[in-house]
C-alpha cells in the first residue's frame, strides 16, 4: 500500500506560535485523517530559528509521524504573517479591503515553498501518495514537479475560493494558479469555491474546463477539480464527549448560567468569523426584547490568533470594546450578558460547552467550511437537541440547510433567529437535529480522506 505524505503549514503537534490552542480546523482533520492511513506529515515548526536550514525534526506521537522544520524569522514575517496572512487569507475570504500585497513577501512565500519541497524531497519515496494542504502552499507541488516528482500529488484548500472578479485583483494571479494546474486533483471543500475556481481557469487562463468529471485540461495537462466538504471525526467527538472533562465543563456552564439559556460561539479571533457582527446581533436582540435580556447568556470563546499580523490587532481591539459597551448596557449586579473568553480549550471542554448550550452561534462573514458548526451538532443530546444558528456564507450551510440560516451582517436577521431559537419547542428542535446529525455523522472525517485519497489514487 503506498504510504500518505501529508504536507500543511501546520502540524498539530507542533506548538502553535502565539496560538495557544487555536489550532483550526485543518489540524484536527489531519490528524485524524493520519492515524487511520498511516504515512508522515510534514510542516513548520511552529519555532522560529536564526536561519532556514531545513534541519529535519522527526516525532511520532499517537500513531503519527511528523518531521518538521523551523523558519528563520523573516521567512516567518514573509511568508506566513505577510503572503499567506494578509495577502491570500483575506483575499479568499473576499476581503479585498484588508489585502496587502508586496513583491518582497510574495518571493519569501516562493521561497519557503522551495524549502518545502526540498525537504518534502528528502522524505518521499516514488510511490507516495502527497496531499499538500492550504493557501500557504498553492506552488507546492509544481516545486515538486520541477525536483522530478512523477508521483500523485493532490492539493485540498481549506478556505474558499473567490469569485474571478476578485482574484483577479492580485496581482501575478495568473502565475499562480498555473502553478496549481501541476497538482494531479485539487480539492474544494463546496460546489461554490469549485465553480469560482473553474470559472477563473476557463476566463482567465482559457483552459478547457468540463464540469461533470472535474476535468481541467490546459496545456496539454490534466488536472480534476472536485468539491469535497470536510467532515468531523464523529467517533472521536462522541469519545471526547464522555469524558471527565466534557462532563465538568458542561457542569461548570450549567451552574453558571442556571436558569438563563447559554448560546455559546467558539472561533479564532480572525475577522472572516463575523464577531463583531455578532455582538451587534445580540445587541439588537436585546434592544428588541428587553425583558428577556435576563434570560440569556452569550460565551464567547476566541482564541487569539495570528498576533502579528496587523488586521488581528484591530479585530482583537474592536471586539473588546463592543463586548465591553453590551455588557456595560445589559449587566446588573447579578448578570453579564456577555462572557468573552480569550483563550484556547481542549475538544473535551468544547463538547461539554456545546452540549450545555442551547444555542449554537456560528456566523462567519465567509468561510470554507467551518467545524464549529458540525462539532456543535455532533455534541449535542439527541432526546434534547440545541439550535444552531448558522450564517449562509459559511461552507458548512451547503450542508446544514436544517440550521436557522442568517445573513451575518443583518443586526435583524440575527436578533430574529436568536428569538426564534429560543423559543422553538422541543418537536421542532428534535425535527431540524435529526437531519443535522445524520449530515454530520455519515459525511465525517474518514469519508472526505477516502474520497480524496481515492481520486487521488485512481483518477486517470
Ligand atoms: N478549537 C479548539 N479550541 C478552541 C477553539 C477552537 O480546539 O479553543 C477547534 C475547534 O474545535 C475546531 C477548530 O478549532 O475543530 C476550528 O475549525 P473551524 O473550521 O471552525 O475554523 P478555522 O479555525 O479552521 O478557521
Ligand atoms: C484555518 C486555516 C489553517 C490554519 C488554521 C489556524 O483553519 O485553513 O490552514 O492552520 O486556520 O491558523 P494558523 O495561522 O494558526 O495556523
Amino acid at each position: 500500500m503506498s504510504r500518505l505524505v501529508i504536507i500543511s503549514n501546520r502540524v498539530a503537534v507542533a506548538k502553535a506560535r502565539g496560538a495557544a490552542g487555536a489550532q483550526g480546523g485543518l489540524a484536527g482533520a489531519l490528524n485524524s485523517a493520519l492515524k487511520k492511513y498511516g504515512g508522515i506529515w510534514f510542516g513548520w515548526s511552529g519555532e522560529e530559528a536564526e536561519e532556514t536550514t531545513g534541519h529535519l525534526q522527526l516525532n511520532t506521537n499517537d500513531g503519527v509521524t511528523t518531521a518538521t522544520i523551523d523558519l528563520s524569522t523573516n521567512d516567518v514575517e514573509e511568508y506566513y504573517n505577510g503572503y499567506a496572512n494578509s495577502t491570500l487569507w483575506p483575499l479568499f475570504h473576499y476581503r479585498i479591503d484588508l489585502t496587502e500585497y508586496e513583491n518582497e513577501t510574495g518571493r519569501g512565500y516562493e521561497r519557503v515553498n522551495e524549502t518545502f519541497a526540498k525537504s518534502v524531497s528528502l522524505l518521499t519515496e516514488p510511490d507516495d501518495l502527497i496531499w499538500v494542504h492550504d493557501y500557504h502552499l498553492l506552488p507546492l507541488g509544481e516545486r515538486l514537479r520541477a525536483r522530478g516528482h512523477k508521483n500523485r500529488i493532490g492539493f485540498f484548500l481549506h478556505t474558499p475560493w473567490p469569485p474571478a472578479r476578485l482574484f483577479v485583483s492580485l496581482p501575478y494571479h495568473e502565475r499562480l494558479v498555473r502553478t496549481m494546474l501541476e497538482y494531479d486533483v485539487i480539492g474544494f471543500q463546496t460546489e461554490e469555491w469549485l465553480g469560482s475556481f473553474q470559472h477563473y481557469c476557463a476566463k482567465e487562463l482559457g483552459a478547457e474546463v468540463d464540469e461533470v468529471t472535474g476535468k481541467i485540461t490546459f496545456e496539454g495537462r490534466v488536472t480534476h477539480a472536485r468539491a469535497y466538504p470536510i467532515g468531523v471525526d464523529w467517533d472521536h467527538i462522541q469519545a471526547q464527549g464522555e469524558t471527565p472533562e466534557a462532563r465538568q465543563a458542561a457542569q461548570r456552564m450549567l451552574s453558571s448560567t442556571r436558569h438563563r439559556t447559554a448560546m455559546i460561539g467558539v472561533d479564532r479571533l480572525d475577522y472572516s468569523k463575523g464577531l463583531p457582527e455578532r455582538i451587534d446581533g445580540i445587541s439588537r436582540f436585546f434592544d428588541q426584547n428587553p425583558d428577556r435580556a435576563r434570560d440569556l447568556v452569550f460565551v464567547q470563546i476566541a482564541p487569539p490568533s495570528r498576533e502579528d499580523v496587523d488586521s488581528y490587532q484591530k479585530i482583537r481591539a474592536e471586539l473588546e470594546q463592543k463586548t465591553g459597551q453590551i455588557n456595560g448596557a445589559w449587566s446588573e449586579v447579578d448578570i453579564v450578558p456577555i462572557r468573552y473568553v480569550n483563550k484556547g480549550h481542549s475538544l473535551a471542554e468544547l463538547c461539554g460547552f456545546y452540549r450545555a448550550s442551547k444555542i449554537g452561534l456560528v456566523t462567519p462573514l465567509r468561510d470554507g467550511m467551518n467545524l464549529v458548526a458540525k462539532e456543535y451538532i455532533a455534541a449535542q443530546d439527541p432526546d434534547d437537541p440545541g439550535v444552531l444558528i448558522l450564517s449562509q456564507f459559511a461552507g458548512a450551510a451547503h450542508q446544514l440547510t436544517e440550521a436557522l440560516l442568517v445573513n451575518p451582517h443583518s443586526p435583524d436577521n440575527l436578533a430574529r433567529a436568536i428569538a426564534e431559537a429560543l423559543d422553538m419547542p422541543l418537536s421542532e428542535r428534535k425535527r431540524r437535529y435529526d437531519i443535522l446529525v445524520k449530515t454530520v455523522r455519515d459525511d465525517d472525517i474518514h469519508g472526505w480522506t477516502q474520497n480524496f485519497v481515492s481520486d487521488l489514487k485512481h483518477i486517470p
